[in-house]
């Protein structure tokens, strides 16, 4: 049987996309879309691949169209503020998630983890669905491990100028892979006036034009330092990992939120 897999933030740039990339995938079907713009739409026609039969709806009625589409997977690329209502949602309606929104808050993303688990529900919740920034996570890891507090660390990130949440959900599971790894350190992000540094890492967040992403992490010594770098070409790279991961979620045991790192390994 085929994984129904539905899209809130359909039409927008990711959920346009991925809604492309499930059609194109075998053993998988768009179920609904949800969204606020483009409501009773076709969404092939919204995405440009001609009418598939499923309207745009309103995520006012996210209960209940998600149970009259037997949708398994809803897949979530939208705003924090709208993920922390649907998530809970969705997971009281018995249908396992795929969560790529950034920027949610450490309440939101508590009160989603409770719903997930309440309900059992199974879900990935990942600021980053590239397989390569996975490799990049493990890559600083590493080196962090390595590395004692004569180091300073400083997270660069880049994206293009819509990008509304700041610094991104990979710059800030980054900062967390080595505090971890360096025994637990302050986060700082920019810098303006008299700010002696200290012992923390430091979070800058430059936005313009149409960079997908970038993500560097710099060690510094005296004397040396190490960059480790992931760059993101193309939306594609998240495309192919959320599309992955609603695939693997299904199957999975429920109760549980999972990382990328779990569909990959
Ligand atoms: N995890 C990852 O790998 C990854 C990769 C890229 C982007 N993102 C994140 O995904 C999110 C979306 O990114 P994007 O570039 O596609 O943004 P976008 O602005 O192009 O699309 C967001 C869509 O969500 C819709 N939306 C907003 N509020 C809604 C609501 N309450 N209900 C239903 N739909 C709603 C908007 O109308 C829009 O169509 C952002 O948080 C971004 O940071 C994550």
């Amino acid at each position: 049987m085929a994984v129904r897999a539905a899209l809130v933030g359909a039409c927008g740039r990711m959920g346009t996309l991925i809604i492309r990339r499930i059609l194109a995938t075998e053993g998988m079907e768009v179920s609904a879309a949800f969204d606020l713009v483009n409501i009773g739409k076709d969404i092939g026609e919204v995405v440009g691949v001609g009418a598939l039969g499923v309207p745009v709806s309103d995520p006012k009625n996210l209960a209940e169209v998600l149970k009259s589409s037997k949708t398994d997977v809803l897949i979530d690329f939208t705003v924090a503020a709208a993920t922390a209502v649907n998530a809970p949602i969705a997971a009281g309606a018995g249908v396992n998630l795929i969560i790529g929104t950034t920027g949610l808050s450490a309440e939101q993303k508590t009160s989603i983890t409770d719903a997930i688990i309440r309900n059992n529900v199974a879900a990935v919740i990942s600021s980053n669905y590239s397989i390569g920034v996975g490799v990049f996570f493990k890559l600083i890891k590493n080196a962090a491990s390595y590395l004692g507090d004569e180091y300073d660390v400083e997270i660069i990130e880049a994206h293009h100028n819509q990008k509304k949440d700041a610094p991104s959900g990979t710059a800030k599971t980054a900062a967390e892979i080595i505090s971890k790894e360096m025994g637990g350190k302050d986060f700082v992000y920019g810098r303006e006036g008299v700010c002696p540094r200290g012992k923390e890492i430091g979070i800058h967040a430059i936005r313009g034009g149409d960079i997908v992403g970038d993500h560097t992490v710099m060690f510094i010594g005296n004397s040396e330092r190490i960059e480790i770098r992931h760059q993101a070409h193309s939306r594609e790279i998240f495309v192919g990992g959320a599309v992955m991961a609603a695939k693997w979620v299904v199957s999975q045991k429920k109760g549980v939120v999972y990382e990328m790192s779990d569909v990959l390994a």
